[in-house]
């Protein structure tokens, strides 16, 4: 697999497998099998609420010999309740001790709201008493992660955000590439939305190469310097995904695939008051 350096120092796979919507009785195994299939990076959040069972899914591979712990880049986050300080010291406890790991290679402020300085200062202790090998920030805009960069001493290694073929965030990337934090993609099949799966672009641009839409959209991150999280239940797409280091899209096919941008989200805007509202009413709920 192969991996880029983060502003720390710190290597990460540049293709992971994500947890999100797995069913629970689903996950241990899902993240085994993933595992099993050649994934390394494995990611999980406090509020996906898999965090147990994505431990158990890791130590079965590790147990089984598939791989070492040291081989693994397991990454999780802590949500909005979760940002002022205290708490988020023990949130970190909490994600390590129920996923059952010394260490998280990755750790994120999975929203830009809450006392988001706050959660930076528990996880900049926690990366320096070796709790945290890195950390970072999720859904940030590039504004306010410029801001965020600017005004904290240690910056954030990475930027989980969205990134797919409907919303590419060419600019985004060169913002986040001028202050060197590392872009990482979920969603990067927007779940499919848009007929994804069936675009005749992305379907074309594959038939070249006898590779599936899925595959030339993972491909094209690679290509961009993107990490991105492959999301899916099913060990044949688990292999598919992975299977996208013997070919290259060319510059005709990236041009194409450039056309496609609606340059917005395919699922909501961090800053429109509907979903801000939504996350205030709905997600503090199921934090609670
Ligand atoms: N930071 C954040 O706010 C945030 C938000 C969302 C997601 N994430 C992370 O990013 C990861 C990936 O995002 P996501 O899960 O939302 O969406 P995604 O990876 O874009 O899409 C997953 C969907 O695509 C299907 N799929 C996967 N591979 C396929 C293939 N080769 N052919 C056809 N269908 C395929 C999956 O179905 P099957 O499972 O049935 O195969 C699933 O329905 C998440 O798991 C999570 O770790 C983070």
């Amino acid at each position: 697999m192969q991996t880029i350096k983060l502003n720390n120092g710190v290597e990460i796979p540049q293709l992971g497998f994500g947890v999100y919507q797995i069913p629970l009785d689903e996950t241990a195994k899902a993240v085994y099998q993933a595992i099993k299939a050649g994934y390394r990076l494995i990611d999980t959040a406090s509020i996906y609420g898999n965090e147990k069972e994505t431990g158990a899914g890791i130590k079965r591979a590790i147990v089984e010999g598939l791989v070492t712990r040291e081989e693994l880049f397991v990454t999780s986050k802590l949500f909005i309740l979760q940002t002022p300080e205290s708490k988020a010291t023990e949130t970190i406890e909490h994600s390590l001790d129920t996923m059952g790991l010394d260490y998280l290679d990755l750790y994120l402020i999975h929203q830009p709201y809450g006392d988001v300085y706050g959660a930076w200062r528990a996880m900049v202790a926690a990366q320096k008493a070796g709790k945290l090998r890195a950390i970072g920030i999720s859904n940030f805009k590039s504004a306010k992660m410029i801001e965020f960069v600017g005004l904290n001493e240690v910056k954030p290694q990475i930027n989980q955000i969205e990134v797919n073929p409907w919303n590419q965030r060419i600019e985004d990337q060169k913002w986040h590439e001028k202050y060197d934090v590392q872009v990482e993609a979920w969603a990067p099949f927007a779940e499919g939305r848009h007929d994804l799966f069936t675009n005749p672009v992305l379907a074309e641009i594959g038939e070249q190469y006898g590779k599936t839409v899925g595959q030339v959209v993972l491909r094209w991150l690679m290509q961009r310097g993107i990490v991105a999280l492959a999301k899916s239940v099913r060990p044949e797409r688990m292999a598919e995904n992975i299977d996208i280091f013997d070919f290259e899209l060319s510059k005709e096919d990236i041009e194409k695939i450039a056309a496609l941008d609606m340059k917005e989200s395919v699922f909501f805007d961090h800053d429109a008051p509907q979903q801000v509202e939504w996350f205030m009413n709905r997600m503090l709920d199921t934090e609670k």
